[in-house]
């Protein structure tokens, strides 16, 4: 094992009781018990669903952010504020629009006591590095997206940081502008154009992680965990067409959109067994939100494909990322209508009488499931029913889901269930007195 250089410890983060949450947050925890090693000579990267925490243990592990509990250690030294020994490129690119490509890049000298001609020195070769010759007065608005984001990088590269971090720095790039990138990227680390010594990439894409990466951390949400470490790909199998790409694509791919399984399941069972979290048991229903059309639309199209379809190619086909993907396979497996099994999409019966049925029968069958496996509509028939005028104030259920959701996730998860339930007409809600009532309180 090679000096380890970056150590997280039990590391958990809260952010503040009183920061605004945003929407789809469901557990103030954001991190959990995070264990994480970074050795010298690694390139890893961090995949995870949107929210599980990946931005904000970047954040952690380069110290700009404290983290509520456990520590952060730098080769065995606790750290307290930002570690002057790394660098990190953001997805946006962050340029000062007054600045020229030289100033922006010389900014990141500003902590460093050097002189004036040393700073231009440094500056003029990072930009001669990142391809950026010639640009050196340009402003950033005369510049393409893609090399924007060069003048980030040779930003981060002129301070020749020990470790170099990215929170998704091609994700806003197009298609073509990022594989170049990423290909000179991958040149100068593994010639050692650069000198640092690590790197640690955020990234959606899972394609991209399996090709850059020599380990690759798989992080779950709510609370964000480590769901598993898994070793990258020799060199020579990283490209996209060998095998040992696509089948680690795929479970991965498995992994990600089985968020409630144990990854242990998942892998296959002569693999060696890769360091795994623990889940954390989930005591209530949590409702993706998607709109039932969406989910119609996905149990139709893998019915045309014969009722089974790979999740990746799925997605492919949908042209959604995973984030997009995931909530609708969580519904369809949530009403029944579908199963994910070993990376593919299996409709049940039930969403094979779906995929053929009318409209009619069609809300028939999702009102048939939606009460069978749903808790939360469940719950709104079940008062609705006991009430003697079989109507209810929102407050009623807002304040149930408020003990297992934050705030904005409680309305988040109720207004999922009214689009559910108008859809399967099960119940009417009045959205200006915020008022449920029964839709045919006689027939109950
Ligand atoms: N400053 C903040 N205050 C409160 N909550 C925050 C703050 N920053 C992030 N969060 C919440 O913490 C969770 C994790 O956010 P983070 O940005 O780290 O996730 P991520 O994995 O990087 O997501 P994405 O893939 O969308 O970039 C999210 O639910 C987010 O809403
Ligand atoms: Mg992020």
């Amino acid at each position: 094992m090679s000096e380890v250089l970056l150590e997280t410890r039990n590391v958990k983060k809260i952010y503040d009781k009183d920061g605004k949450r945003p929407r789809g947050v469901l557990s103030p925890v954001v991190l959990d018990d995070i264990n994480l090693q970074i050795a010298a000579g690694e390139f890893v990267t961090l995949l995870g669903p949107s929210g599980s925490g990946k931005s904000t243990l970047l954040r952690i592990l380069a110290g700009l952010l404290r983290p509520t509990e456990g520590e952060v250690l730098f080769k065995g030294v606790p750290q307290h504020g930002p570690n002057p020994h790394l660098a990190i490129v953001f997805q946006s690119f962050a340029l000062f629009p007054w600045l020229t490509v030289l100033q922006n890049v010389e900014i990141g000298m500003e902590a460093l006591e050097l002189t004036r001609t040393q700073r231009l020195k440094k500056a003029l070769a990072a930009i001669d590095t990142i391809g950026l010759d010639g640009f050196e007065d340009a402003y950033p608005k005369e510049l393409s997206g893609g090399m924007r984001q060069r003048v980030g990088f040779a930003r981060a590269l002129v301070v020749e940081p020990e470790m170099l971090f990215m929170d998704e720095p091609f994700s806003a790039l197009d298609v073509l502008t990022a594989a170049n990138l990423r290909k000179e990227l991958l040149g100068l680390w593994r010639s050692h154009g650069m000198p640092t010594r690590a790197i640690v990439m955020v990234t959606h894409n899972i394609d991209d992680a399996v090709q850059m990466a020599d380990r690759i951390v798989v992080l779950g949400a709510n609370p964000g965990i480590i769901r598993v470490e898994l070793p990258g790909l020799p060199l020579e199998q990283r490209t996209a067409t060998s095998e040992g790409h696509t089948n680690l694509v795929d479970l991965i791919y498995r992994i990600m959109t089985s968020p409630h399984e144990d990854v242990a399941n998942l892998l296959p069972t002569h693999a060696p067994k890769p360091k795994t979290g623990e889940l954390a048991a989930r005591p209530y229903q949590v409702l993706p939100h998607v709109g039932i059309g969406d989910v119609t639309g996905l149990i139709e199209l893998v019915h045309a494909r014969g009722g089974r379809e790979d999740l990746y190619q799925l997605g492919r086909q949908l042209q959604l990322e995973i984030d997009d993907l995931f909530p609708l396979v969580d519904a369809a497996d949530l009403l029944d209508l579908a199963d994910a099994a070993e990376g593919d999409l299996v409709l049940t019966e039930q969403g094979k009488r779906f995929a053929e049925a009318g409209v009619l029968e069609e809300k028939q069958i999702f009102r048939d499931q939606a009460l069978a496996r749903v808790s939360l509509i469940q719950r709104i028939m079940r008062d609705l029913r006991a009430d003697p005028e079989h109507t209810l104030p929102e407050e009623h259920f807002l304040k149930l889901l408020k003990e297992h959701f934050s705030e904005d996730e409680a309305w988040a998860q109720l207004e999922t269930a009214i689009n559910w339930g108008r859809y399967a007409e099960l119940f009417a809600y009045q959205e200006e007195q915020g008022v449920f009532r029964l839709e045919e309180p006689e027939a109950s």
